[in-house]
């Protein structure tokens, strides 16, 4: 194979001349004296045509013979075709057969409808399939475009630990780890940490895996997944309310700009995200809960909604499937939020707190508060909630030298990913998702 290497995606920059494609077979047509074999890269998938009277017999026995997912090297000619997915085809002219799959073991995933429990177990190999690398592909645009919007935007990345001493939401939901005979913990949110790097940076983030062990079986959770968490000195709620809805704007914009052909490979209606531009409705919870209400009484959601306690999935789905761009309820009564939030001067009884629900029923994916900065108080709410004390000594240290109003927020990649994507469920979000049950492979 003497031709210069092209991936797939960049093909067309080599019209009309020979080139070599390293890949593997995705699909095999064969009509007459005519083969018609699909090439993927990973970049893109290319159709290759090979006439049996223009390449040597043993090419075309060769790639008569290939069975999905070889892997070969091909070397052939570029041409225009307008009618080809990618725009072009490949005048196959030479193959090297890299390693033939076996007619006695297939590979399990074909073209056929398979189910879910089937393909998650097969989840190293479904990921080679369009639709997963279309997917994998926008992860990786949301992630980088978060971190681009943080770093253009004067926040400093801080790496906050992964084994902690301490919870940060909540003592039901942490996977314990035996730290050389110390009781640790796999960390639920790096936040705490990252106020403290707020306090040494002024505006910081955290980006990275984060842990929750509830057995919660929602299509929305995973036990283990990944979080960007800014926290910004000085800020109130009210600013990080607009960050939150700068940071999706911005996602998405970026999205529409770079992965238009993976939203139609997904079969994403970008007409949805057209319309996701800032401002972003923001309701109270009182507000919230008169809606959720008014839900019931017209039949809509199943339980009536009782003034006090947290939004459940339902309830969120329905909320967010009222309005067209991402929606933002603030004030939740304290009690059903976490230990660290601030209260509202106005209304103690409440958090200055913020969730941001995606919209089309994807509910939750920002959770984001005010930080108390009392000491005393803050004290008072870690010996209320049986929180260790001594474990926690740092963080109230922050209270003790040059106190400030300081807030911030977390996304989930993974629920942003299954909204911008249009995905039913977040275990197609990551590459090899954790979840209830699932820790294979
Ligand atoms: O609302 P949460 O629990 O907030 C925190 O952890 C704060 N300490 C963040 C902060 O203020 N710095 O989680 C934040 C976000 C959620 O809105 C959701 O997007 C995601 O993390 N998330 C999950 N994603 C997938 N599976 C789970 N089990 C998740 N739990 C939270
Ligand atoms: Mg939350």
């Amino acid at each position: 194979m003497s031709a210069p290497i092209s991936t797939i995606a960049e093909i067309g920059k080599h019209e009309g001349q020979a080139v070599t494609i390293r890949g593997w077979l995705y699909n095999l047509r064969e009509s007459g004296k005519l083969l018609f074999p699909q090439f993927r890269d990973g970049s893109g998938v290319i159709q290759g045509v090979v006439p049996k009277n223009a390449v040597p017999p043993e090419v075309f026995d060769a790639i008569k013979e290939l069975t999905q997912e070889s892997s070969v090297i091909v070397e052939g000619k570029v041409r225009a075709d307008k009618r080809a997915p990618s725009g072009y085809e490949l005048d196959v002219s030479n193959v090297q057969v890299v390693q033939r799959v076996s007619e006695s073991t297939p590979y399990p995933i074909t073209p056929k409808e398979h189910g879910t429990e089937f393909l998650m177990e097969h989840r190293h190999l479904w990921v080679r399939s369009l639709r997963q690398a279309a997917i994998l592909r926008v992860r990786a645009e949301i992630i980088r475009a978060a971190r681009d919007f943080f770093d253009g935007n004067g926040f400093t990345l801080t790496d906050p630990p992964i084994i902690t001493p301490a919870a940060c939401e909540g003592t039901s939901t942490l996977f314990p780890v035996d730290y050389f005979e110390e009781q640790a913990y796999l960390t639920q949110s790096g936040q705490l940490y990252i106020e403290a790097t707020a306090m040494a940076l002024g505006k910081v983030y955290s980006f990275g895996p984060t842990f929750r062990a509830e057995k919660s079986k929602t299509r929305r959770h995973l036990t283990e997944f990944w979080m960007v968490e800014p926290e910004v000195a000085y800020g109130t709620l009210d600013d990080v309310m607009e960050l939150a809805e700068g940071l999706l704007t911005f996602l998405v914009k970026r999205c529409l700009e770079r992965r238009r052909a993976d939203f139609q490979t997904i079969g994403r209606d970008v007409g949805k995200l057209e319309k996701i531009e800032a401002p972003f409705p923001r309701i109270t919870y009182d507000e919230a809960v008169q809606k959720l209400q008014e839900g019931h009484s017209q039949g809509a959601l199943e339980n009536k909604f009782e003034y006090g306690g947290d939004l459940g999935s339902p309830d969120e789905t329905y909320l967010s499937s009222q309005y067209d761009k991402p929606v933002m309820v603030h004030r939740y009564p304290a009690s059903v939020k976490a230990f660290y939030m601030e209260p509202d001067p106005q209304h103690p009884e409440l958090a200055l707190c913020v969730d941001v629900l995606a919209p089309e029923g994807y509910g939750e994916i920002i959770g984001g508060s005010q930080r108390m900065a009392s000491h005393d108080l803050l004290l008072q709410r870690i010996h209320e909630q049986n929180l260790p004390e001594e474990a926690f000594q740092w963080y109230l240290d922050l209270r003790k030298f040059g106190s400030v109003p300081h807030s911030g927020f977390g996304m989930g990649i993974e629920r942003a990913v299954a909204w911008i994507c249009g995905l039913e469920h977040v275990r197609e979000t990551i590459p090899f998702p954790r979840m209830l049950h699932r820790l294979y492979p």
